[in-house]
C-alpha cells in the first residue's frame, strides 16, 4: 500500500492507523462519523474524524483518483472553490481501488440537507444563482465541470448569503479556455442533472409544492448565460464619462464576487471600449497585490476598490500613449498622481478620522456620486475637495465605521 499526501499533510499521521486494507464499506461503524442527508453520489464514500479533524474517503479507480487529486491540488493553488485534496492511497491489497481523502469542507451543506430543514425556505432560486457563479468562475478559469449537479456542490452560509464550492472534479477537463460550446455543453448537462435531483427531492417529499422542478432546472441556462455576459461583455461609453462608466462596471462585478485582472481600454469611433479580466481572487490576495504594486498596507476590500483605480488608472494611461504600460510603473505612478495627493490634502484637524485608504475610497465614491449626477466624469481632484469641504467634516471623530457619502443613503 502507499499514500501519496500533499504537503504540508501533518494531519495525515493520524490516518495512517486507519484500516486501508480494507474494502471501505466494511470499515467499523466507530471509525466512521454519520454525515446525514449528503449528495447522491456514485462511489462509497464515508467520513472519518482524526485528532479533531474530519476527512472524506472516497473508494475510486486510481487514474480517477490520480486525475482528481492532481486537479483538486491546482484548484486550491489558483484560489477556485472547491473542496482541499489531502491525498490518496494506492496499491491497496487484492486489487482493491483506490482511496481519494478530502478534507471535510467545514459548514458546508448539502442542498439534500438544506431542503430537509423546516424552514427550508431557501429557495431552489438562490442555491441556483449560488451554483451559477461557481460554474462561471469555473469556466473563466478554463475548467470544463462535466457533472455539474446540486450533489456535487456544496454550499456554505456566508453573512446571510450562500457561497458553493465544488466537490467532485472525476469528470473534470481543463483546457486554456473553454469554447461557447463547451460552455453551452456543461451548462445544459448541470440543466439535465438539477431537474433530475429537484425530481428526486419531490419524490421525496422535500421539495415545497410552489417549485416545478423542471421549470426551475430549464432556467438554469438563462441565469448562466445572464451572469457571464454580465462578467465578461465589452462596453462602450463616451470619453468623458468612461472614468466613471469604469469604476462602476468593476464595483458591480466586485458585488458579483468577481474580482478584476487587466482592464483594457481601446478608442474606436464610437467612444471607448472596455474589455475587463474577471477572475477569482484567494483571500487576502488584493492586499497583497496593492502592497506589491505601491508599498500601500491596507484592508482587503479597500485593496479590491483601490486596484480597481490602479487597473483603471493604467488602462487609461495606455489608451492615451498608445502603449503598453507596465504595472508596477502604473503602480507608481497612481500612487504619486492619484493617491497621494488626496491623503496631502486631507486638513491636519481630520486626519485621524478614518484611515488614509477608507478615506480615499469614500473619495472614489464621491467621485462616482459627482460624476453620475453631472452625467460626466468628475476629476478626482474636484471630488476630493468636495469631499474633504462637505463630507469629512461631518465624521464623527474617532469612529471605525465608513461615514455616510453625501447624498447617498
Ligand atoms: N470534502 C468533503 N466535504 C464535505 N462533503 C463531502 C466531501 N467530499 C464528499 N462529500 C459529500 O459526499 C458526497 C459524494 O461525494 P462525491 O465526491 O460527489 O462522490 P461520487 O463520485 O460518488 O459522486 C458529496 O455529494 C458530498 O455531499
Ligand atoms: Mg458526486
Amino acid at each position: 500500500m502507499r499514500f501519496i499526501f500533499r504537503p504540508p499533510a501533518a494531519e495525515a499521521t493520524g490516518l495512517l492507523s486507519l484500516p486501508w486494507d480494507q474494502p471501505l464499506e466494511e470499515w467499523e461503524d466507530e471509525l466512521l462519523l454519520d454525515v446525514p442527508s449528503r449528495g447522491i453520489s456514485r462511489h462509497v464514500v464515508r467520513f472519518v474524524a482524526v485528532d479533531g479533524h474530519v476527512f472524506a474517503l472516497k473508494e475510486i479507480s486510481e487514474r480517477l483518483a490520480r486525475h482528481e487529486y492532481a486537479l483538486l491540488a491546482q484548484f486550491e493553488g489558483e484560489g477556485l472553490p472547491s473542496v482541499s485534496v489531502l491525498g490518496i492511497c494506492v496499491d491497496r491489497p487484492h486489487d482493491q481501488q483506490a482511496i481519494l481523502v478530502t478534507r471535510y469542507l467545514e459548514y458546508s451543506m448539502s442542498y439534500r440537507w438544506l431542503f430537509s430543514r423546516p424552514q427550508g425556505e431557501h429557495s431552489a432560486e438562490q442555491l441556483l444563482d449560488t451554483m451559477v457563479v461557481l460554474l462561471v468562475r469555473l469556466h473563466l478559469a478554463g475548467v470544463f465541470w462535466g457533472d455539474c449537479s446540486l450533489s456535487n456542490t456544496l454550499f456554505r452560509l456566508d453573512a446571510g448569503t450562500f457561497s458553493a464550492y465544488l466537490v467532485d472534479a472525476e469528470t473534470v477537463d481543463r483546457h486554456p479556455r473553454l469554447s461557447p460550446g463547451q460552455r453551452a455543453y456543461d451548462v445544459d448537462l448541470a440543466r439535465e442533472r438539477v431537474g433530475a435531483e429537484l425530481l428526486d427531492l419531490r419524490f421525496g417529499g422535500l421539495l415545497p409544492d410552489g417549485i416545478d422542478p423542471i421549470e426551475v432546472a430549464d432556467g438554469l441556462p438563462r441565469r448562466y448565460e445572464t451572469l457571464w455576459e454580465e462578467v465578461t461583455r465589452e462596453e462602450v461609453f463616451r470619453t468623458d464619462e468612461q472614468r466613471y462608466r469604469v469604476a462602476e462596471r468593476l464595483r458591480r462585478l466586485n458585488d458579483l464576487g468577481f474580482d478584476v485582472g487587466e482592464v483594457e481600454l481601446l478608442t474606436t469611433d464610437e467612444g471607448t471600449r472596455l474589455r475587463v479580466e474577471t477572475r477569482v481572487a484567494e483571500p487576502g490576495q488584493n492586499r497583497r497585490e496593492l502592497f506589491k504594486l505601491t508599498g500601500l498596507e491596507v484592508q482587503e476590500r479597500q485593496a479590491q476598490r483601490l486596484l480597481n483605480d490602479v487597473r483603471a488608472f493604467r488602462a487609461y494611461l495606455e489608451q492615451k500613449s498608445g502603449r503598453p504600460v507596465p504595472e508596477t510603473i502604473a503602480g507608481h505612478r497612481w500612487l504619486a498622481e492619484v493617491y497621494q495627493p488626496v491623503v496631502d490634502a486631507i486638513p491636519r484637524h481630520l486626519a485621524g478620522r478614518l484611515a488614509p485608504a477608507e478615506i480615499f475610497h469614500e473619495v472614489l465614491e464621491h467621485r462616482w456620486f459627482l460624476s453620475e449626477h453631472a452625467g460626466r466624469d468628475v476629476g478626482t481632484t474636484e471630488a476630493a475637495r468636495s469631499y474633504l469641504e462637505t463630507v469629512l467634516p461631518r465624521t464623527p471623530p474617532e469612529v471605525t465605521t465608513p461615514s455616510v457619502i453625501a447624498g447617498r443613503k
